[in-house]
């Protein structure tokens, strides 16, 4: 009988223990641990949402530019990604939990800056303001 009730509190401590650890990943996808966007990118928003033209185009703009490191289907698995440090993380995830300015900052600037410090390219040479809410736009709708 007593053995019997050790049993029961130790699976209850245990399924605590993994409630917990599950709610927190939740919260955690949610609202991603990253850097505030600066000033000139805070509060962008995409206004291309939903626009089947820019997810099209956005589409061919992530083939042509994204692939080779974040892959096809962004899981941060391109055949140039197992090279880099920091690696790709899986983007097409993630993107849940990062706003509209993050993502614009990002795919803008690239990481060649602290904190960032990683192979991520600045594309705000090669892609206009409009192509870039546009790859935004598709990643968005890419299928996870
Ligand atoms: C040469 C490899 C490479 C290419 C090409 C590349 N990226 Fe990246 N990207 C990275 C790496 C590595 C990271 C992770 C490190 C970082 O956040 O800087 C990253 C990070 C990002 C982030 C931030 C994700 C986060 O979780 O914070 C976004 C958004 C992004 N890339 C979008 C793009 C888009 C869109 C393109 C194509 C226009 C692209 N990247 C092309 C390597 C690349």
């Amino acid at each position: 009988m007593k053995t019997k009730m050790i049993w029961l509190l130790m699976i209850g401590i245990i399924l605590a223990a993994c409630s917990g650890a599950v709610s927190q990943k939740a919260t955690a996808l949610k609202s991603l641990d990253r850097p505030a966007p600066p000033v000139e990118y805070s509060g962008k928003s995409n206004p291309l949402v939903g626009d089947s033209v820019a997810i099209s185009t956005g589409e061919a703009i992530y083939k042509d530019n994204c692939v080779t490191c974040h892959g096809e289907t962004g899981m941060g698995d391109g055949p140039a990604a197992g090279a880099l440090n920091p690696k790709p993380q899986p983007l097409a995830v993630n993107q849940e939990g990062l706003g509209d300015d993050y993502l614009f900052w990002r795919i803008a600037e690239g990481g060649l800056r602290p904190p960032f410090a990683s192979a991520m390219p600045s594309w705000k040479m090669i892609l206009n303001e409009e192509e870039i809410w546009q790859v935004i736009t598709y990643l968005r709708t890419i299928p996870r």
